[in-house]
């Protein structure tokens, strides 16, 4: 009969109260490194994270076959998955190659498909996610090198809504205020967080499917403008031309995929569906 294990047993409980998931999991790596090989250097005790990171170069030879690469990343608190990338590219392997920024989830520069989700990397704490950390380009998109997907086409779906203020009747004054009521802003609000990472269309299965879909972030986009208020009749219905088609609000399906990857939570599903909803409006005839 052993007086300790209980004991034991009740610390781990105690300690499960007070840790984080991230902590625990650490926690159950070291214990795992302690007993698999106890007579490893200082260098193997420091905690590391293992990221399995995507590779793709067309033009070198012999680094044409997509493959995936290991990198084992010594663990700081706070660190995010672009943390790991970066430390990889510097100490390891300059060649790695991935786009970012601004590291605080604005520039919208570094959306990767991170443990099987569209996620930005510089707003995903590595401690949260299962080991090893899989890190892919956006799927449904050509990749260019590694990490680096074309924006291209999804650039192009955001500049076809005409995606700036237009409105009927220019102020008298250049400089004069176009007020907007408070409470037209709030309903803009939510669409006005887009930073453009792409990470919605990429989810989306439509999209994947029909090149010429608008798709969430070019729809969120054209509600922005539409549903303000400052805009006019003109220009609205000037947007609902190209809305209310068949590649525009209608070919969405509603799976809200794209809703659930948003990294700046825009309920873009919803948008969506109040444009299909103002469409019919449009469209009805009173005689
Ligand atoms: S709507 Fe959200 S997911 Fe789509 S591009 Fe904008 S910020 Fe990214
Ligand atoms: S680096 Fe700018 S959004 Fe992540």
């Amino acid at each position: 009969m052993s007086t300790q294990l209980p004991e034991e047993s009740e610390t781990e409980t105690e300690a499960e109260r007070t840790e984080t998931p991230g902590d625990r999991r650490r926690a159950a790596k070291r214990s795992r490194q302690q007993s698999s090989g106890a007579q490893e250097s200082a260098e193997t005790d420091e905690e590391t994270i293992h990221i399995k990171v995507f590779r793709y170069d067309p033009e070198i030879e012999g680094k044409m076959e997509p493959r995936f690469d290991d990198f084992h990343v010594p663990f700081t608190k706070g660190m995010t998955v672009l943390d790991a990338l970066m430390y990889a590219r510097d100490r390891f392997d300059t060649t790695l190659t991935f786009r970012h920024s601004c590291r605080q989830a604005i520039c919208g520069s570094d959306a990767l498909f991170i443990n099987g989700r569209q996620r930005l990397g510089c707003k995903t704490q590595i401690s949260e996610m299962d080991e090893p950390v899989r890190v892919e380009p956006l799927p449904h998109a050509e990749v260019v090198k590694d990490l680096v997907v074309d924006m291209e086409h999804f650039y192009d779906q955001m500049h076809s809504v005409e995606p700036y203020f237009q409105t009927d009747e220019k102020p008298s004054d250049d400089l004069e205020e176009q007020r907007q009521s408070r409470e037209n802003r709030e309903k803009i609000k939510m669409s006005t967080r887009c930073i453009w990472c792409g990470a919605c269309m990429s989810s989306c299965n439509i999209a994947a499917e029909d090149n010429h879909y608008l798709g969430p972030a070019a729809l969120n986009k054209a509600y922005r403008f539409a549903m303000d208020e400052r805009e006019g009749e003109q220009s609205r219905e000037h947007r609902f031309e190209s809305l209310d088609q068949e590649h525009g609000v209608w070919r969405c399906q509603t799976q809200f995929s794209c809703t659930n990857v948003c990294p700046k939570d825009i309920p873009l599903t919803e948008h969506i569906q109040e444009l299909k909803r103002e469409a019919v409006k449009n469209n009805l005839k009173f005689w």
